[in-house]
């Protein structure tokens, strides 16, 4: 993936299991999120292939792969802020009825709301309200809630397209220690409880330690290593950067 004389992702080759919890570190500017944003068709890639579900997905419009069953969330939260956090997570299963984010959120009103397919979409909302505790803020707006609590909603927000593949962008960075416990939890409870195969891109070194099965640390858009957390942990590029020489390296942006 390359931006005009930029190449942000050059050789990169990793497999992800079922089920697995694989993260994704390295340093700022590294092409985490770029590697994101095509994986999830925001970008098109120039060569390589992106298989999910035995099927190449690489260049395909986002709705199409967000209907094939990969769903994410943003860096930067990117949620309706006007709207309240039940109406976000209706929006997340826009693509069960129309394509296109904003084609589904003008369309929801005459198509949905009187029908017996908004009962079932809101039933399933309703599940991802509790498993996420979102009980009390559902009906408040979205823009008034704290950082760490929008961050939930846009969870569940993806967790609303009942996705095959979750893609989460930093979904702790900006939270106090206590969030970052409970985010941990969760993102753990998706995989046990739905079984949901999470790609996690995150600075917080202890979370990744905790909770990843596998681990792959790039730099300039490389692979470094992929293995287990230990392994990559050890690894001498990776130690010395988090050792102090290379300060970006493990830190939040
Ligand atoms: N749309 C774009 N246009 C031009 N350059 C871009 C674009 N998106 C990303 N880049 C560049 O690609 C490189 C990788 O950026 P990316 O956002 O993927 O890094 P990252 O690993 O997610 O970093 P961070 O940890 O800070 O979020 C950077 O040099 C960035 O400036
Ligand atoms: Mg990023």
């Amino acid at each position: 993936m390359s931006f005009g004389g930029l190449e942000a992702l050059k050789d990169i080759t990793f497999e992800v299991r079922k089920g697995a919890i694989f993260s994704i570190i390295g340093p700022n500017g590294a092409g985490k999120t770029t590697l994101f944003n095509c994986i999830n068709g925001i970008y098109r890639p120039g060569t390589g292939r992106i298989i999910f579900k035995d099927r190449e997905i690489q260049g395909k419009k986002p709705y199409r792969i967000a209907r094939r069953g990969i769903a994410r969330t943003f860096q930067n939260i990117e949620l309706f802020t006007y709207m309240n956090t039940m109406e976000n997570l209706m929006l997340g299963r826009h693509t069960f009825m129309k394509t296109g984010l904003f084609r589904g959120a003008l369309m929801w009103g005459k198509r949905s709301f009187a029908g017996r397919e908004e009962v079932a979409h809101r039933e399933k909302v309703e599940k991802i309200i509790d498993l996420l505790d979102l009980q009390s803020v559902r009906g408040k707006l979205v823009g008034g809630l704290p950082y760490g609590t929008q961050k939930q909603v846009e969870l569940g927000r993806a967790l609303a397209l009942e996705p095959d593949l979750l893609l989460l962008d930093e979904p702790s960075a900006g939270m106090n220690s206590e969030e970052k416990q409970d985010m941990i939890f969760w993102v753990k409870d998706i995989q046990d409880d739905l079984g949901v195969t999470i790609l996690l891109i995150e600075h917080d070194m202890k979370m990744v330690m905790d909770i990843s099965d596998r681990v792959l640390a790039i730099n300039f858009g490389k692979s470094i290593i992929e293995g287990t957390p230990s392994e990559v942990q050890q690894h001498p590029e990776v130690l010395k950067a988090y050792l102090g020489e290379d300060e970006d390296f493990g830190h939040a942006a």
